[in-house]
């Protein structure tokens, strides 16, 4: 896509987007939100959350205060990441890790909410192949595209109608 030198910045200031909004019980003071964004650097084999670059990274994003963060997801198990270096978050010694990033987050004053995540029919069918996992997906069918499809049906799943 070509850089648009016509572009003309438009000032924000009369938005709503430097206000406060309260999200359940929380009041966020602006309105520039951090997206759930998969880092994919768990560890490989515990699939552990990686824990120096999970605080470096939240310690920078949260500097404003009043900042909400949706974080990266953390995978309600082990197969449910669908992909290896995603994160867990089902037991207290996972949990250990990521609290160490949530409490940069709110030393900076800023909130955290975790986004959970089953990956379902979005699964890497490598991924599931190699450790074993069952594709298990709530909307079957629901393919990313047909070469996904056909790896799925290849690897995973080669009797599904
Ligand atoms: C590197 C990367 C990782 C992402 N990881 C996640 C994720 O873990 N969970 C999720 O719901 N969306 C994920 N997304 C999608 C982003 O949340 C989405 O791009 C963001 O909301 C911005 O929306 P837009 O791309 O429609 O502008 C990811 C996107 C990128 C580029």
């Amino acid at each position: 896509m070509p850089f648009n030198t016509e572009f003309k910045p438009v000032s924000l200031k009369h938005t709503t987007l430097f206000k406060p909004m309260k999200v359940g019980k929380t009041m966020v003071l602006h309105r520039a939100i951090i997206p759930p964004l998969n880092k994919m650097r768990a560890d490989p084999e515990t699939h552990i959350l990686n824990e120096e670059l999970s605080i470096e990274y939240h310690g920078q994003r949260s500097q404003s205060p009043g900042t909400m963060i949706i974080t990266e997801p953390g995978n309600i198990s082990p197969e449910a990441g669908g992909y290896a270096g995603s994160p867990v978050i089902y037991s207290k010694v996972q949990m250990e890790v990521w609290q160490k990033f949530f409490s940069k987050i709110h030393e900076n004053k800023s909130f955290a909410w975790v986004q959970l995540y089953a990956l379902g029919s979005q699964a890497s069918p490598k991924f599931l192949k190699a450790n074993g996992y069952k594709y298990v997906s709530a909307s079957a069918g629901a393919y990313i595209d047909e070469i996904f499809e056909k790896k799925l049906r290849k690897q995973i799943i080669p009797k599904l109608v």
